[in-house]
């Protein structure tokens, strides 16, 4: 058997069942299609199966952050050392400059502010707009146990909906109410109900046994640093949760207001990808910013 240009052919070439394909790295995900896969694999690294995502979406419900004032000059350096960038699209449209070439994990939700119940979202982005900005995935807020949380799952289903038509990605933000208890349970319940909605990925907040909400979830878990604390602490909070299975982090105010937010997502980084304990990347951080 010959080819066009008279090349020979195997015999077996038209025949044989093409190799098996390996089973994707991230957790439960080997069931999703290639565009899914694609987008996944530009933000999880495939060397440590984690992911460095730097959160500066808090402009749209607090306003102007600390930190975030300016963000086209305290955000921009900081892009270079982020796998994926957290953010609105209002954001990424007036201070990011399009040439970064860093996947996007887009906002989605709006509705509400500090000012009211933070619970009463919607879908605020159109999927069509989300691909025009070539996100790699859209982060939809939930409410559990909140007064909107009907709502908030709603918002999360249609956008997974939207999503899998497109091949995009859906992150589940698992946010935390005033009077909610930030323990395994509560955030167990949280992450599995976004996991069981459909979305690929999770994002929610390290508590004690932490090993039950990532074990009871089927597909991978970053989790946010919350509040500002002593930079040693942060990094302490991230070597822990990736030692209990987090597939990575999505860090705002703990990077953005570190007193050398360079260094501090470096030292991030360290634990992330190499496998740093939290006194070496202290360490780390220590000396980047001098
Ligand atoms: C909050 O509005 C956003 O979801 C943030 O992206 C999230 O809280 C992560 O940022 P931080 O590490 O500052 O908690």
């Amino acid at each position: 058997m010959a080819d066009a240009s008279g090349n020979k052919i195997a015999k077996n070439f038209y025949t044989d069942v093409p190799a098996k394909s390996e089973g994707f790295y991230l957790k439960g995900l080997n069931g999703y299609d290639w565009g899914v896969k694609d987008r996944m694999t530009r933000m999880f690294n495939k060397k440590s199966g984690h992911t460095v995502m730097l959160a500066f979406d808090h402009g749209y419900i607090m306003g102007p952050t600390a930190g975030l004032e300016r963000m086209d000059i305290t955000v921009t350096p900081l892009v270079e050392y982020a796998d994926v960038l957290m953010c609105t699209r209002g954001a990424l449209r007036s201070c990011i400059p399009a040439d970064s070439n860093k996947p996007v994990a887009l906002r989605c939700t709006t509705g509400a502010t500090l000012l009211n119940e933070l619970s009463y979202e919607c879908l605020g982005v159109d999927i069509q707009d989300a691909v025009r900005l070539n996100a790699s995935a859209m982060a939809v807020q939930v409410f559990c146990g909140a007064q909107y949380e009907h709502n908030s799952l709603q918002n999360l289903a249609q956008a997974i909906d939207n999503g899998v038509r497109f091949g995009l990605p859906t992150l589940g933000v698992t946010a935390v109410g005033k009077d909610m208890v930030r323990d395994a349970r509560y955030l167990g319940l949280a992450t599995r109900v976004c996991a069981e909605i459909g979305c690929q990925f999770v994002k929610t907040y390290y508590c004690e046994n932490f090993e039950e909400v990532t074990a009871g979830c089927p597909v991978p878990i970053v989790i946010a640093g919350g509040k500002k604390l002593p930079e040693n602490e942060a990094l302490e909070l991230c070597f822990n949760a990736i030692r209990d299975g987090a597939a990575g982090v999505d860090m705002g105010r703990n990077i953005f207001q570190a007193e050398s937010p360079c260094a501090m997502i470096q030292a991030v980084r360290e634990i992330v990808h190499n496998g740093a304990t939290a006194a070496q990347a202290f360490e780390m951080y220590q000396d980047l910013k001098k």
